[in-house]
């Protein structure tokens, strides 16, 4: 994924629309409603932290407070690049120092539940990459967590905070597709070389890539009610960075099933051994990624929906494909931390959920218990749908 393009003027002239509404809504002066930074705790300063520190250091809702990782030269590091004031080696002594409001989680996918909960344990409000938990009921019972202790909980990705994503959603409302049938989601490349978490236990390119079509999806489509699949590892031995050569535990390719309402199936394959001309360059990107048809009209986004390039619709009246919404403004795939700091200041509610997030979780374990079992596998849980403003 590349860095953002976000400017600072461009976001705080949103977040001055933003703000004048909030403070008009609320009785409060514009300078109330704009003056209120989050303080942001940045937990985990690897690879990814190197997307989401510059949108964080520009965004006028967040002050960066502290950063913290169990490798303290890194932690060091982006604390100098980024100027903030303090860093640790060790979450208990983030949660003991310097006073923050929002702990953003950067870590690995595996580690994510236990320093969730400390963290809202702490009375933190929480960011976190994907996934919010390693189970449906560990995540749950998060969730259940941060409401007890009166704080918000969020987790990546944030694509339907896109324009293509409320596009793609209003056009569905619109019912310009017609009777809707079926839905096709794909994401790949040839996988991470740097950490050996993504290969062992609890990582696997579910978490990592398909987490982005699954919430894309069922974004659009609602949620899925019953899920059938199948995963395997293409590479059981792989090089990497961190660990040298490691046996590889999780699954590094799958396709799956989804039963959504009234008979529509959709279906997601995502992998680490995917060859593509442009490596994981997303701007060069140009076939359609998510498409979705009905007996009326068919749509495809063009690229990945992490970095969004333009939505292709056609139909019944207009055969020929006419390509819609070409700008993404100010999206880019690392701006949830930020969005999360400025729903905070604001109170402005974000259509990403912490329910929707679960609800992907919920079809990454079943996808895994449907190849281990052979088994198609009904779901549960369920969120607030449609997502659209
Ligand atoms: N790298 C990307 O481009 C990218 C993009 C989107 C999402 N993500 C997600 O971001 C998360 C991190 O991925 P990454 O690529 O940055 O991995 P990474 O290995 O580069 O970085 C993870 C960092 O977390 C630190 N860490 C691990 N356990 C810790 C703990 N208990 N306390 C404090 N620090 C700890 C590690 O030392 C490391 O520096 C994953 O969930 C991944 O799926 C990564």
């Amino acid at each position: 994924m590349t860095h953002p393009s976000i400017t600072r003027r461009k976001f705080i002239r949103n977040g001055m629309i933003t703000g004048v509404a909030l403070s008009m809504s609320k009785g409060t002066s514009w300078a109330e409603g704009h003056s209120k930074r989050i303080r942001v705790g940045v937990l985990g300063c690897g690879s990814v932290s190197h997307s989401y520190l510059p949108h964080l250091s520009q965004c006028p809702y967040a002050e960066l407070v502290s950063a913290c990782d169990i490798r303290p030269e890194r932690a060091a590091a982006q604390a100098a690049k980024f100027r903030i004031p303090h860093h640790y080696p060790h979450i208990d002594q983030m949660l003991s120092g310097a006073e923050f409001d929002l702990l953003v989680n950067l870590t690995d996918m595996q580690e994510h539940e236990h320093l969730n909960r400390q963290a809202l344990e702490a009375g933190k409000h929480v960011w976190s990459e994907k996934p919010l938990a390693n189970s449906l009921a560990a995540g749950q019972a998060l969730l259940e967590l941060a409401r007890k202790k009166g704080v918000r909980f969020w987790g990546a990705p944030c694509m339907v905070e896109s324009p293509q994503f409320a596009f793609m959603a209003k056009t569905l409302a619109s019912g310009a597709l017609g009777r809707l049938a079926a839905a096709h989601a794909e994401y790949g490349h040839t996988g991470p070389d740097w950490s050996a978490f993504f290969y062992e236990k609890g990582g696997g390119d579910l978490p990592d890539l398909a987490v982005y079509n699954l919430t894309t999806l069922t974004g659009l489509l609602g949620p899925a009610k019953s899920v059938t699949a199948m995963t395997s590892i293409i590479t059981p031995v792989r090089k990497v960075q961190d660990k040298g050569e490691i046996q590889v535990e999780a699954e590094d390719n799958s396709m799956l099933l989804m039963e959504h309402a009234d008979g529509l199936i959709s279906h997601v394959q995502s992998g680490f051994n995917y060859f593509n001309p442009h490596g994981h360059d997303g701007s060069q990107e140009t076939r359609h990624t998510v498409s979705i048809v009905g007996n009326r009209g068919c749509m495809g986004l063009v690229g990945y929906d992490w970095d969004p390039r333009g939505v292709d619709v056609a139909t019944e009246d207009h055969p020929a494909y006419e390509r819609h919404v070409t700008d993404k403004g100010d999206f880019v795939w690392q701006m949830g931390a930020s969005l999360a700091a400025e729903s905070l200041a604001t109170g402005r509610e974000l259509l990403i959920t912490p329910e929707h997030a679960l609800h992907v979780l919920e079809i990454i374990q079943a996808t895994r218990e449907s190849q281990a079992t052979g088994r198609r596998i009904p779901l549960t849980s369920t969120f607030r749908w449609p997502v659209v403003r």
